[in-house]
């Protein structure tokens, strides 16, 4: 079945009290219209539609880091739900199938609701997603009869017993593209905010013989972001899941409450993560390694066998293969370090090929920027590089060569060679002993003058 997706962010926002439109703040590092495109993505849509309006330029460019393929409309005034959803027409003209409609600052729907709504579709012409509320609050009222949903009444035109009922709309609709088309061609604003409803299509949709349905889901899911507040709230609630899902999937977390996880985080089974971890976008894990108390990791990825941390920090572009060991304090990015290389401490590896079995001295730096541009260091398998080098690039050590501690080593290190760049040691013998007498013998003179 084709189904297409229309994502609703025109929105300002104005409770944020943010500069930011709304939909871009974000959730376990991801934008929270990223968040609904995600939601909608598990069902293979042919198109995604982002509807845009504040900071649209900006949305359009957080969309389309996340899906090339999707459309963004500006829908130049906000004038209502109903007239966003209409400014998708012209995009799906042509799309067959369902359209299901989500707003960009409701993170949390599931697939699985999703596809509920798409098996009721096969009985009813539209259907809605509702939500038994705690505390109803402004949310729209949903009004049946049985299975039936006959009509969507907002807040603001709801009368006392109309309040009263505490199955609320979520905003997600599913309907036949065409016909939610049409549907909507016929909202007009006569209502007390004056603003083109969605909800409104239930009863045309009545009016034309067609029937709707509800579709329920835990209010969790429906949970929309209106409030720095309530961000907070959704990111702990993102967090908790996340954390047991690993759980469950057999990854150790030492103390779970303190490892935060991003929206793509992916760990193997048998991982340990222990305390104090904080994962970014783009990093995957895999069985068995071990990531150590207060490493920082994005963009990265992490071997089987392999150890990071404790104080490590992996950088976009971090590629760790099997058995590898990095340390405390060592940062690396863009870089390959391959199976079993050793950078145990204090070192910066960016820009860089790391050979097998390789081990970096403590305190070697990998100088990539010359101030305009990046270049690459190679080091080669089983290299030795001594504590404290620095290595200029572009350079490359040849397998098997090493460097000799504080070198700044500027030019390729044959294979099975030594680089060895730095200033040559002579002992003077006793200087120590009489230059320490007379600092002291000086210092004894100036106190007696006193
Ligand atoms: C809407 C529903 C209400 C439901 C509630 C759930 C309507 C008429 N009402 O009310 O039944 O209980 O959501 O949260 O649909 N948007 C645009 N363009 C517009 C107007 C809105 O893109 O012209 C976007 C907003 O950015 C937001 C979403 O649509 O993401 C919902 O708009 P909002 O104004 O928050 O709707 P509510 O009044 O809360
Ligand atoms: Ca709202």
């Amino acid at each position: 079945m084709q189904v297409n997706l229309v994502i609703l962010a025109a929105g300002q926002g104005t409770r944020m009290n943010s500069d930011r439109p709304k939909v871009l703040h974000e959730i376990a590092g991801a934008p929270l219209v990223v968040h609904a495109m995600k939601s909608g993505a598990a069902l293979g849509p042919e198109r995604v539609v982002v509807v845009t309006g504040v900071g649209a330029d900006a949305v359009a460019r957080a969309v389309a880091d996340w899906d090339e393929a999707a459309f963004c409309v500006r829908q130049e005034e906000q004038l209502g739900t109903g007239h966003a959803v209409l400014q998708a027409g012209d995009i799906l003209a042509d799309a067959p199938g369902e359209t299901i409609v989500l707003y960009g600052d409701t993170p949390f729907i599931r697939p699985e609701t999703l596809e509920a709504m798409l098996e009721a579709r096969r009985h009813h012409a539209v259907v809605v997603l509702g939500f038994e509320a705690a505390d109803p609050g402004r949310y729209g009222r949903l009004v049946t009869e049985g299975e039936i949903l006959t009509r969507i009444v907002e807040f603001k035109d709801a009368d006392a017993a109309t309040k009263a009922i505490s199955l609320c709309n979520s905003g997600v609709v599913a309907a036949d593209t065409g016909v939610l088309m049409s549907l909507l061609a016929e909202v007009t604003n006569d209502n007390a905010s004056g603003e083109y409803y969605l909800t409104d299509v239930v009863e045309i949709a009545a009016r034309r013989g067609l029937t709707s349905t509800v579709v329920r889901c835990p209010e969790e899911e429906t949970l929309g972001i209106n409030t720095r507040a309530q961000l907070v709230d959704a990111e702990a609630a993102f967090q908790a899941r996340a954390r047991a899902e690993l759980i469950e999937d057999g990854v150790t977390l030492i103390a779970p409450e303190t490892v935060f996880l991003a929206h793509d985080t992916v760990i193997g089974r048998d991982a340990v993560i222990e305390p104090n971890v904080v994962f970014g976008p783009g990093v995957t894990v895999e069985s068995g390694a071990r990531i150590r108390a207060f490493s920082h990791l994005e963009g990265c990825h992490v071997s089987r066998g392999a150890t990071v941390g404790p104080f490590a920090r992996l950088r976009p572009g971090a590629e760790l293969a099997e058995d590898v060991h990095v340390g405390n304090f060592v940062e690396i990015k863009n870089a390959i370090v391959e199976d079993g290389a050793k950078i145990n401490h204090l070192t910066y590896v960016g820009d860089a090929s790391v050979g097998a079995k390789s081990n970096i001295g403590a305190g070697t730096i990998t100088c990539n920027y010359d101030g305009v541009n990046k270049h690459r260091t190679t080091i080669g398998r089983g290299v030795f590089v001594g504590s404290n080098t620095m290595l200029v690039a572009p350079v490359t050590l040849g397998d098997g060569s090493m460097t000799a501690s504080g070198s700044v080593i500027t030019e390729d290190v044959p294979e099975g060679g030594l680089g060895i760049a730095r200033a040559k040691q002579s002992n003077k013998p006793g200087f120590a002993e009489r230059f320490f007498d007379i600092l002291r013998a000086a210092k004894a003179a100036k106190t007696k003058g006193h």
